[in-house]
């Protein structure tokens, strides 16, 4: 078996892990029940790209008992958790010297080039097969079929210029090295029957590529089943913003000013996270509701440059780019906290701070950097800009990735085993399956369900079993 993984002797306790977390991912263990005698992803040859964690271990474990083979790698540069991308290469029945789990490629501190060079790996299956199913989280490995496809057609890939970022050079040049190599890129495009996305900016990505006719397979919007942005971006964000703040600075967050940029899911669950241990939290907002929201939340709403010379620490929610600049960060008080949550690095322009003149980076420890400007004042940067809660911290917990991860098999199932009743284009979940992953974490929390009457039912225009709301509902 191939993998690349930091140490495989990580491999027992990243399984005491598995087996904790199990427990606590109940939706993807009654998935494991529900199917094991149908098999439905039975000939799947899963890729995913999702943080390589403890939690998506269990998924990656619940989509081999379903019957696929799968290949994996993190979606970050420092998210994966080295014992559990062990655990995952050893597999349940496997041992050190005898690895029989899943080909993982991830670990915790890659270069760029080392990334993409995993992302490649897993989209490569042994003798020269495809993968026919992507699992995505940001939509990197998406992208990277479908550039390389768009320039193995056009017979040639253009140069990366030289304002480009350093990312994409990184890609320029791989797809250099590859495309047209026996139909490489053309070839996985063709044989994938479709993506599940697991996030609000790879979500963004699919909608963008299929309005302008670009997107060459189906996807399924994982993101917007209710059961995961209103849980996992704001729940999972509540718990997992204060765990990457605490293990990265121990800084006492009660008394401080905290400025969360972004009052979306993730912001909704910071911002209250913040305000539970203490803090006096501002919100900034473009959008005239989700700013009202948080005013009537209780939150102050004001622009960042009122407001960047008081905080004490930054959190950017926004899925945006630039929005804590250079100039933002010189104007920041002495040792003030800087930290991005959302999906990709460019909320905060690290590039820009880099390039301000006598600036000096001093590692504190990985994952947490001091820069120090010209006149001796400092700022802390978590994670080099990069999301905070799986750099510094170990993201979400298990409860709350079950109804997200439940999702994903749901939609992995949907796309595979119903590929015909999806026609290229974005979809999400029917509702009566979101209702159902969130059955299935109820009796773990002891939630006893009220149950309709016949004619409550009637009254209320909806079957006794459900759904209950209609699509347009917002919750
Ligand atoms: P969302 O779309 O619900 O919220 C983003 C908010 O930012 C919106 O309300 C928008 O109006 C606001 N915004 C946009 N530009 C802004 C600006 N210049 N200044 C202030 N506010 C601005 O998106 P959601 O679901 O909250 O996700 C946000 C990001 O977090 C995405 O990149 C998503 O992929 C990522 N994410 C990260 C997770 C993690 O564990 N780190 C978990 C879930 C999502």
């Amino acid at each position: 078996m191939d993998f690349k993984v930091a140490d495989l002797s990580l491999a027992d306790f990243g399984r005491k892990e598995i087996r904790l977390a199990e427990h606590e991912m109940p939706g993807l263990m009654a998935m494991r029940k529900e199917y094991a005698a149908s098999q439905p992803l039975r000939g799947a040859k899963i890729m995913g790209s999702l943080h390589m964690t403890i939690q998506t271990a269990v998924l990656i474990e619940t989509l081999v008992a379903l019957g696929a083979e799968v290949r994996w790698v993190s979606c970050n540069i420092f998210s994966t958790q080295d014992h559990a991308a062990a655990a995952v290469v050893v597999g349940p029945h496997g041992t050190q010297e005898d690895p029989k789990g899943v080909p993982v490629f991830a670990w915790k501190g890659e270069t760029l080039e080392e990334y993409w060079w995993c992302t490649e790996q897993a989209l490569t299956w042994p003798g020269g097969d495809a993968p026919n199913m992507i699992l995505d989280d940001g939509g990197d490995a998406t992208l990277l079929v479908h550039k390389g496809a768009e320039y193995e057609k056009a017979g040639a890939v253009p140069p990366a210029g030289a304002d480009d970022p350093e990312e994409w050079h990184v890609i320029i040049d791989l797809l250099t090295r590859t495309v047209g190599e026996d139909k490489r890129w053309t070839g996985i495009a063709e044989s994938i029957k479709g993506v599940t996305e697991e996030t609000t900016t790879g979500v963004h990505r699919l909608y963008e590529m299929h309005k302008n006719g670009q997107l060459l397979f189906p996807a399924i919007n994982v993101n917007d089943s209710v059961t995961k942005s209103k849980f996992d971006n704001k729940y999972g964000c509540r718990h997992s913003v204060i765990d990457g703040l605490n293990r990265a600075t121990d800084v006492l967050i009660g008394g401080k000013v905290a400025v969360v940029c972004g009052y979306g899911d993730v912001g909704k669950g910071c911002a209250d996270a913040l305000r539970g241990q203490g803090a006096r939290v501002i919100v900034t907002e473009i959008d005239p509701i989700c700013a009202l929201q948080a005013a009537m939340d209780g939150f102050q709403v004001t622009t960042l440059e009122e407001v960047v010379g008081i905080a004490d620490i930054f959190v950017t929610t926004t899925g945006n780019f630039n929005i804590i600049t250079a100039a933002h960060m010189a104007q920041m008080k002495h040792q003030a906290i800087v930290s991005n949550i959302g999906h990709f690095d460019n909320e905060i322009d690290m590039a820009g701070l880099a390039k301000l003149p006598g600036i000096v980076k001093n590692n504190i420890k990985p994952q947490v950097d001091e820069w120090v400007f010209a006149d001796g004042h400092s700022i802390i940067v978590l994670a080099e800009g990069r999301l905070m809660n799986l750099g510094c911290a170990t993201g979400h917990p298990s409860f709350v990735m079950s109804n997200s991860f439940t999702n994903q098999v749901i939609a992995q199932i949907e796309l595979f085993t119903k590929t015909a009743e999806y026609p290229t284009g974005v979809y999400t979940l029917p509702k009566h399956l979101d209702e159902k992953v969130a059955r299935l974490h109820l009796d773990a929390l002891g939630v006893k369900l009220t149950e309709l009457t016949k004619e409550q039912a009637s009254y209320i225009g909806v079957h006794v079993e459900g759904p209950y709301k209609s699509d347009h509902y917002r919750y």
